[in-house]
């Protein structure tokens, strides 16, 4: 068989291996060893006192939490990863025992793998819904600790965190979420009376408290692992032990409490809505620029220690045409071989417009550098990524401006540490960037922060209608589609001559895609506005599937910790680390690498549209979903986002960048309304999608469930239609988020091109046979999907 035919895979789904000497490249060993290695270089060595760490080899250590075995790979939902296996801490460190680089003390790794036992069979017994990371801390008998405390003075200490989509994390004290439960807080407590020696390990999807250690002399070490994927327990020794030296830098801002984080209190103010009053201050943007929560900050954005230390020192700052470029070397100072994270920061001319102290402009991340190596890099940004949007008309309305004044420019490790000048800007006159129109403006936002700090008054039109409620229509109810019966494909028959038209003979150029179009029934496109049944070992619904015409199903599957598949399909795929670890690699070779790989791994399976990589900004730490989102910073979650993409796409397999937009809180996400600036969301949280469209080129978006101020995100045109085609020139499908609230011919109508998992073809029927949706529109909707499935492999 020739692996080369188009849709060959897609189709037949014929389950060839796709590796080296026909090995299957799906949950290989060489990504497996990929997502060790991104979990490596995406943990955060927050405090590392007196040289606590690495670890002197042989060092006899006593590890307390059930973390350690209750280790969470990721989060849960959608973004959940079915695997051969997931290597916990306990597990990771067993193995450095066997090279000899720890010595554990054992009785305490036999209680919590009882323990764990014990609360995991209670749990089904109950018939308990139960993830990893959900056990509770156990009571640890006293005796225990003191025989643990005379086989060492060091003792490690684990907490771990689950959260998942369709819920939001807790933020009350002792919730054991954001803060810690009273359980973790006792055994602290214990562990701190009993050793000299403390390192904490957090294993988490999203920000927790950090200020319990911050300044505690007790606590030298912390690691954070975030949720690792399938290997982090031995990512995590790797670090420990010294194997590997951490290179990972925080995505987001650790501040003193859960209140410290802006508006943070009213994150729960009503199911219904979200109100985002602290406008283009987000995270950093935030913390950096109003003295009082400057001093709230634990550890800023962009923040990670090495065992080596580096110098960064800008060489040249020039400009072409086009952008600015910065030229830096780095050199290893310190005596390890080590990676560098360096980041370029702006600092713009207050002006009318005003805006955060300081915004990031560019990053990179050096090669393994060895001690005195330097490297040389170069950190490209323009004039659109200073400009700021003017939504009231203060200066122009509805423009991307930069204004008059000084610019300067900053290098280092952090936001707060980038201190080191290279460069300034001056712009005389303010300069037009990009004259757009108004889009997604806000009507029930009453005010929001400014840059001196007081808050503004915003229009409000309270007398704007909020859509009403839709019923959902459910997969495997009346509408959705069989797969069409074999006697009707008479599959081997239509390779001979006497076949009708074929998409394939679009793609090789016999007939044009609008001729193509012309021979298919209107039941035909409206068909391919909707959601197609699964096959094989899809669980999440397909689309295109005319056979008649050779329009294969091309099934999806999820993300973005990895393939997702049922386990019932007997398939075990690789679980990469979070998204948010991920982030903290700013690595985005390897974020290509690791899409390239899912990709290898989407075909093998027949999979032709991966629903990953989730941009969305982490607003609030309390999202359920953040672990699934990349960072505060639209930038970093951008390039990388779009690094991911490009390596996916390298191979034929579609991305689909969710959820658009502002899906940032879970709590009743299908009908609760963002209501947000249309500064904040074009230069903060759309900013992330925009990236994706323009420098990764994606071949497909989904649009989110909430609504954006009043208008349900798929019924919205202005943003489906106004700011993602006509101002950002996409030119790929948008498709819904699963089960939407939102009507099919409206969905339409806005330029969302597929409802997913499936459509509603007779209510569309009905509409354009009433006129109220002309062919036209299903035409066009349904020519992207054509096109899209003429991008797959
Ligand atoms: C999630 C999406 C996911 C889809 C398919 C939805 O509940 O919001 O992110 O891709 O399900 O599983």
């Amino acid at each position: 068989m020739d692996n080369s035919l188009k849709w060959q895979r897609v189709r037949f789904m014929p389950n060839i291996p796709l590796g080296k000497d026909r090995q299957y490249v799906t949950g290989s060993q060489e990504h497996i060893d990929l997502s060790r290695q991104a979990a490596q270089e995406g943990m955060v060595l927050l405090k590392n006192e007196s040289g606590i760490l690495p670890l002197l080899r042989g060092q006899k250590i006593a590890v307390f939490g059930i973390g350690q075995i209750d280790y969470a790979k990721g989060g849960g939902g959608s973004g959940f990863t079915y695997t051969a296996y997931s290597r916990n801490i306990a597990q990771g460190l067993e193995i450095k025992e066997k090279e000899g680089k720890v010595r554990l003390y054992h009785p305490l790794t036999f209680f919590y793998r009882e323990e764990a036992a014990k609360q995991l069979e209670t749990a089904q017994t109950l018939g308990k819904e139960i993830y990893q990371g959900m056990l509770s801390e156990p009571e640890i008998p006293k005796d225990m600790i003191r025989e643990a405390a005379s086989f060492t003075d060091h003792a490690l200490l684990v907490y771990s965190r689950f959260s998942k989509e369709g819920y939001d994390r807790t933020g009350d004290p002792y919730d054991g979420d954001f803060y810690l439960s009273k359980e973790e807080e006792q055994l602290l407590q214990e562990v701190r009376k009993s050793f000299r020696h403390i390192i904490v390990l957090l294993n988490t999807g999203g920000i927790m408290d950090v200020s319990w250690f911050q300044n505690d002399p007790c606590i030298e070490g912390v690691l954070l692992l975030w949720q690792a994927g399938m290997e982090g327990g031995l990512a995590a020794a790797d670090l420990l032990t010294g194997d590997v030296n951490p290179s990972g830098h925080l995505c987001d801002t650790f501040a003193a409490s859960f209140n410290a984080y802006p508006y943070a209190s009213h994150f729960s103010d009503s199911p219904d809505y979200v109100e985002y009053t602290e406008d283009v201050f987000v995270g950093y943007r935030y913390f950096e620029t109003f003295p009082e929560a400057k001093a709230q900050v634990c550890y800023p954005f962009g923040y990670g220690l090495s065992y080596t230390a580096f110098e960064i020192s800008p060489k040249d700052f020039s400009e072409t045409e086009q952008e600015y470029v910065v030229d830096i070397s780095v050199r290893n100072t310190g005596d390890r071989s080590g990676k560098e994270v360096v980041q370029l920061y702006a600092e713009s001319p207050e002006g009318i417009l005003g805006g955060p102290a300081r915004i990031l402009i560019g990053f990179q991340k050096t090669r393994l550098l060895e001690p005195k190596e330097e490297e040389r890099l170069q950190i490209r940004f323009n004039k659109y990524q200073l400009s700021r949007y003017d939504d009231l008309g203060k200066v122009q309305k509805s423009a991307y401006l930069l204004e008059k004044g000084t610019y300067h420019f900053f290098v280092g490790e952090n936001v707060r540490d980038a201190v080191i000048v290279a460069g300034s800007l001056q712009i005389e006159e303010t300069e037009l960037v990009e004259q757009l129109s108004e889009r997604c403006k806000p009507r029930r936002l009453r005010e929001r922060l400014t840059y001196s700090g007081e808050t503004e008054l915003l229009p409000t039109d309270e007398a704007a209608p909020l859509p009403a409620y839709e019923p959902e229509l459910c997969p495997g109810e009346e509408e959705t589609p069989d797969e069409v019966p074999w006697k009707e494909v008479k599959r081997w028959k239509l390779l001979s001559e006497d076949r009708p038209v074929q998409l394939i003979d679009v793609y090789e150029g016999r007939i044009g895609l609008d001729q193509f179009l012309s021979k298919l029934s209107l039941e035909q496109k409206i068909s391919l506005l909707g959601g197609q049944p699964n096959r094989g070992v899809a669980n999440t619904f397909g689309f295109g599937n005319i056979p008649y015409f050779g329009v294969p199903n091309i099934m999806t599957a999820d993300g973005p910790a990895g393939l997702r598949i049922q386990p019932e399909a007997g398939v075990n795929t690789t679980a990469f680390p979070c998204e948010t670890l991920l982030a903290c690699t700013f690595n985005e070779e390897l974020m290509s690498e690791i899409g390239e790989a899912v990709a290898m791994e989407a075909k093998e399976n027949g999979i032709g549209i991966w629903l990953a990589p989730a941009v969305n900004i982490h607003r609030n730490p309390l999202c359920g979903r953040n672990f699934e989102y990349l960072s505060e910073d639209p930038l970093l979650a951008g390039k990388m986002a779009a690094a991911l993409v490009r390596g996916l796409q390298k191979q034929g397999v579609s991305a689909s960048v969710k959820h658009f937009a502002c899906n940032n809180k879970e709590t009743n996400r299908k009908e609760s309304d963002s209501r947000v600036s249309e500064r904040a969301l074009r230069e903060i949280y759309l900013k992330a999608f925009e990236i994706c469209v323009k420098e990764g080129q994606c071949w497909s978006i989904m649009s989110a469930y909430n609504l954006l101020n009043g208008v349900r995100c798929s019924e919205n045109r202005d943003l489906l239609t106004g700011i993602l085609r006509e101002e950002w020139g996409f030119t790929g499908v948008t498709e819904s988020d699963w089960v939407t609230h939102g009507l099919h011919e409206k969905e339409v109508l806005a330029g969302n091109n597929i409802k997913m998992p499936c459509g509603r073809p007779n209510d569309l029927l009905q509409r354009v046979l009433a006129g109220s949706l002309s062919e036209k529109e299903l035409e066009d909707a349904a020519g992207n999907v054509l096109k899209l499935i003429l991008k797959i492999y």
